[in-house]
């Protein structure tokens, strides 16, 4: 890049990334990692030496990956290590899309479903983000009128069809690699008024449960006798407490994983 990160003009700054002005083009901005990794939406923090160059290059992976499979996104390059340029949000849409394939987490609170359970078709929900809310789930009609009101009634259904057109991509790519995504959040935003995916994509974006044989029988009501979830990749290790170089060690095996991302013919 010629220049050192730290000269720039900061324009935001969040839990994991800092966000920084470039001083050759206003329609872009560097993202940089950070070493800090929360849960419970920021109740519990810690700072894991190395996780943000293996996060910087999980995103890399995956947004190099969905651009090649033609999906709106706002990465154009990871210039050096721990900076991602993407192209700067004209409006941040203040929702995190979640789709799941297999019932995990918060969806076991809400009814008597069972982990595991296999959702096809995928179910997506809308979370309103607020930290201190704990980023509510909203009503579908509610997300179609806030959105209708602000930007045009095409952005919510957008936001769906690339929800589960990301989800399929990805979970294809990890299935060669023996592992079944289980659930994924995504964040959107408008640039130059296109619907278009923002933000990161790295081990705190899904989780990941490793099949327990070659070839599990995934189609069945209930797979959690063929995917071991004791052999999670994700940031579920983190917020179940294992120490940070496990935790640390499982995100560097999913950039193992991405790093292959780039042989798959799409
Ligand atoms: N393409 C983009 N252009 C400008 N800002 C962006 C872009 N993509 C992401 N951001 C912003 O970068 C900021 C820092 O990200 P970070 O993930 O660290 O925030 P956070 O504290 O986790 O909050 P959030 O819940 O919004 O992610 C966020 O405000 C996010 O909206
Ligand atoms: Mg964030």
């Amino acid at each position: 890049m010629g220049f050192s990160i730290d000269s720039l003009k900061k324009v935001a700054e969040g839990k994991t990334k800092v966000i920084y002005e470039n001083p050759s083009d206003p329609k872009s901005v560097y993202m940089v990692f950070k070493d800090d990794i929360t849960a419970g939406d920021g109740a519990k923090h810690d700072v894991i030496k190395g996780k943000a160059v293996t996060d910087w290059k999980t995103n890399k992976d995956i947004f190099e990956f969905l651009n090649r499979c033609g999906v709106r996104t706002h990465y154009i390059d990871s210039p050096e290590q721990r900076v991602s340029l993407v192209k700067k949000l004209d409006f941040k849409i203040n929702l995190e899309v979640v789709t799941r394939r297999v019932a995990a987490g918060s969806i076991l609170k809400w009814s008597n479903v069972k982990e595991g359970t296999w959702f096809d078709p995928l179910i997506t929900q809308f979370h309103y983000k607020d930290d201190p809310l704990h980023d509510p789930m909203l009503d579908d009609d509610y997300v179609d009128y806030i959105i209708k009101a602000k930007e045009g009634g095409h952005i919510y259904q957008e936001m769906r069809d690339i929800n589960a057109e990301v989800f399929v991509f990805l979970e294809k790519a990890f299935s060669q690699f023996g592992i079944q995504l289980v659930d994924m959040k995504l964040v959107y935003g408008l640039i130059e008024n296109k619907v278009t995916l923002i933000d990161e994509i790295s081990g705190g974006s899904f989780r990941l449960w490793p099949y327990r044989t070659e070839n599990p029988n995934l189609n069945q009501e209930n797979v959690l006798s063929e995917l071991n979830p004791d052999a999670r990749l994700d940031k579920d290790t983190y917020r179940k407490g294992e120490s940070l170089d496990k935790v640390q060690s499982k995100f560097e095996e999913i950039a193992k994983i991405t790093d292959s991302f780039k042989d798959i013919s799409v």
